[in-house]
C-alpha cells in the first residue's frame, strides 16, 4: 500500500484516522499545503488527486492508496514555476501567501473541470462548453477564501494563465 505524492511512493499513516492534510504536513513535512479551518470551509488545504481538486483536511490519507497526489511542491518543473505560480507573482495574487497554495491547486483543478464542460451555479447553459469569464472563475473559486482580500489579483492570475492556456 502506498500513496504517490508528487511522483514518489510514500507509506500511508499507521493510524487510518489521519487526514491526508496531516499526513502531508506532519509526517512528510510538505508544509506548502496549509491548514486553515480544518473543516472544509476555506480551501487552504486543496491538493490535486489524479488531477481533481480535493480538500485534504476532509480526506483520510488511507483512502488514496495508489492515487497520484500533487501538492504545491510538485507543480514546478525544477526551477521553472508552473504557469499559474508565475501568474500569481505577476499579478500580485497574494499578500500573506497562506491561501496561495490552495488557490493555485484549486485553480488548476477548476480549469480541468471547465475543460470537461462541468457547469457552475452561474453557467447560463448547462449543456454548453464552459467559457471561463471572470464571473465563472469567481464562482468556481468561491471555495478558496483569501483573508487578505487578494481576490482581484487571484482572478487576473488565473484568467491570464489558465484561460489563455485553455484557448491555445
Ligand atoms: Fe481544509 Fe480549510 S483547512 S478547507
Ligand atoms: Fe493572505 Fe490569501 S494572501 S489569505
Amino acid at each position: 500500500m502506498a500513496l504517490i505524492i508528487n511522483g514518489s511512493a510514500v507509506a500511508p499513516p499507521a493510524d487510518p484516522r489521519v487526514s491526508l492534510l496531516d499526513h502531508l504536513r506532519e509526517t512528510l513535512h510538505l508544509t506548502g499545503t496549509k491548514k486553515g479551518c480544518n473543516q472544509g470551509a476555506c480551501g487552504a488545504c486543496t491538493v490535486l488527486v489524479d488531477g481533481e481538486r480535493i480538500l485534504s483536511c476532509l480526506a483520510l490519507a488511507v483512502q488514496y492508496d495508489g492515487r497520484q497526489v500533487t501538492t504545491i511542491e510538485g507543480l514546478a518543473d525544477g526551477d521553472a514555476l508552473h504557469p499559474v505560480q508565475a501568474a500569481f507573482i505577476e499579478h500580485d495574487g497574494f499578500q500573506c501567501g497562506y491561501c496561495t497554495p490552495g488557490q493555485i491547486c484549486s485553480a488548476i483543478g477548476m480549469a480541468a473541470e471547465a475543460r470537461r464542460g462541468v457547469p457552475s451555479h452561474v453557467s447560463a447553459d448547462l449543456a454548453a462548453d464552459v467559457t471561463l469569464t471572470n464571473d465563472e472563475i469567481r464562482e468556481r473559486m468561491s471555495g478558496n477564501l483569501c483573508r487578505c482580500g487578494a481576490h482581484n489579483g487571484i482572478i487576473d492570475a488565473i484568467r491570464d494563465s489558465l484561460v489563455t492556456e485553455a484557448a491555445a
